[in-house]
């Protein structure tokens, strides 16, 4: 009886020793009864890759496509793309209360620092700045929706780019509400509290 357990108890300190040794990777679980289980064929994202010159399994999207649901911009950054941009580029969303609340609330989030609650470029940061923000409704009182959605995708001046920021359909619901800033009073005034909830139940 008593070698018996001496023979199994040495076979178990044996394997858990071998187990533990069998490999000197610090990521390595240990001894793997099923390694397929674990293991899988395929590159993880951020390792090295044998199958590539520069050795990087991230590829970049082939030339030429376009990711799903990515609509890219085609004017450039320059005087010609922001003329062009702003006699072009329509608003896809009509002026109605709903989207005009919907544009305050990024506005509020995005922008009222430096434009200030009601467009005059008084916010916060906005009076700091070397050169604040001309208000909406005298020097930038006729700016096209074009040109604004320009602005907000390269920034201008000290107003940085907002493209990583707000998706397309943000930027216009905003540039939506900052029509009625340009125009105070000749715009549909902003959504009561309400449209307000519906959105918040949306995202
Ligand atoms: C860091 C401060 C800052 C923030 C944040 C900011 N702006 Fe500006 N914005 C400016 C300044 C400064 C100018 C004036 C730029 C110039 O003409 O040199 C400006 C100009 C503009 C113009 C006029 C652009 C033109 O073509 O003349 C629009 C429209 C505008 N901003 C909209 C927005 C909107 C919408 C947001 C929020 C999404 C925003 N800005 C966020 C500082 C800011």
């Amino acid at each position: 009886m008593k070698k018996t357990i001496l023979f199994f108890g040495s076979a178990l300190a044996i394997t858990m020793l071998v187990a533990s040794c069998a490999t000197s990777d610090p990521n390595s679980p240990g001894f793997e009864f099923a390694p397929d289980m674990y293991r899988s064929p395929s590159y993880e994202s951020n390792s090295s890759n044998g199958l590539f010159a520069d050795s990087i399994t991230n590829r970049k999207p082939a030339e030429g496509t376009i990711a799903i649901g990515y609509m890219p911009y085609p004017y450039p950054n320059n005087d010609s793309g922001y003329a062009w941009a702003g006699r072009n580029l329509k608003n896809p969303f009509a002026a109605t209360p709903e989207i005009i609340a919907e544009g305050k609330k990024k506005y509020d989030i995005f922008c009222t620092h430096c434009h200030g609650a009601t467009g005059m470029g008084d916010g916060k940061v906005g009076g700091k700045l070397p050169g604040p923000p001309p208000a909406y409704n005298a020097a930038l009182k006729n700016l096209t929706e074009g040109a604004m959605y320009h602005s907000i995708h390269y920034g201008k001046g000290n107003m940085g780019s907002h493209a990583s920021q707000l998706t397309a359909e943000e930027r216009w619901k905003i540039i939506r509400y900052v029509q009625t800033l340009q125009n105070p009073g000749g715009m549909p005034a902003p959504a009561p509290a309400d449209s307000t909830k519906k959105e918040e139940k949306k995202g």
